[in-house]
């Protein structure tokens, strides 16, 4: 399973590069709020430091304001994902995006029947939000496994992106549910790095060696 970074944060991206495990980023409107600034130019710096797909939303709730905030995106670096929002327009401004070899992401999918509607209108990646269906107390899991389960079934190329994602227990439970892709805030994914029983055995082995060194332990012959 591919690991994504949901954030706007370029300090965090150029982390998760450097860790050698950032497979991509996704960004919203949201995200780019924390951030501030010109949306164009933290786009065009996160495309700098992954050459993995970078997701772009639009705001336009018509079709064509939609094309054209999406044309603009996909100029600024080769990897840019246009992220339409699943509606009626959205899927038309998805499947002529599509015509014009322009890569998307359907956002905001809450059901398994929105994400099969999206890729057979040619998004390249879905996204099942998997922390806000749990808030309502539906299983936003159940959305990543179905999705997962029919592209496998019918050969579909579209590619399922957790997202939403709350917690560690969220990523395994993701690529368990065959997610192709997981997006993650960061601190979600420094939460995996660690484990107390890791934390407290880097200290220990670290107290033993400088004992044994005071010690004069490994000095001889
Ligand atoms: C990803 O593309 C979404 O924008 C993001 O995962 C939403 O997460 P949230 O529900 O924590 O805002």
């Amino acid at each position: 399973m591919k690991i994504f970074l949901d954030t706007a944060e370029i300090e965090e991206i150029r982390t998760a590069a450097r860790w050698g495990i950032l497979d991509g980023v996704t960004t919203n409107p949201s995200l780019y709020a924390k951030v501030g600034g010109s949306y164009d130019s933290v786009l065009v710096e996160i495309c700098k430091l992954t050459s993995g797909p970078v997701s772009a939303e639009v705001i336009a709730d018509d079709v064509e304001g939609m094309l054209e905030e999406g044309r603009h995106f996909a100029k600024l670096a080769p990897n840019i994902v246009v992220k339409v929002a699943m509606s009626e327009n959205g899927l038309e401004a998805i499947a002529r995006f599509a015509d014009e070899g322009i890569k998307t992401n359907c956002t905001l999918v809450f059901s398994t029947n929105q994400g099969l509607l999206a890729a057979k209108a040619g998004a390249s990646l879905v996204s099942p939000f998997v922390g806000r269906l749990d808030d309502i107390n539906q299983d936003g899991m159940t959305v990543v496994r179905e999705l997962a389960e029919i592209f496998a079934l019918y050969d579909i190329e579209t590619e399922v992106l957790a997202a939403s994602i709350r917690n560690p227990l969220h990523v395994t439970q993701a690529a368990l549910a065959g997610a192709h892709i997981a997006t993650l805030p960061f601190k979600v994914l420094q939460q995996m790095v660690h484990h107390p029983l890791t934390d407290k055995g880097i200290v220990q082995f670290k107290k033993d060696w400088d004992a044994a060194r005071k010690s004069g332990a490994g000095k001889g012959a």
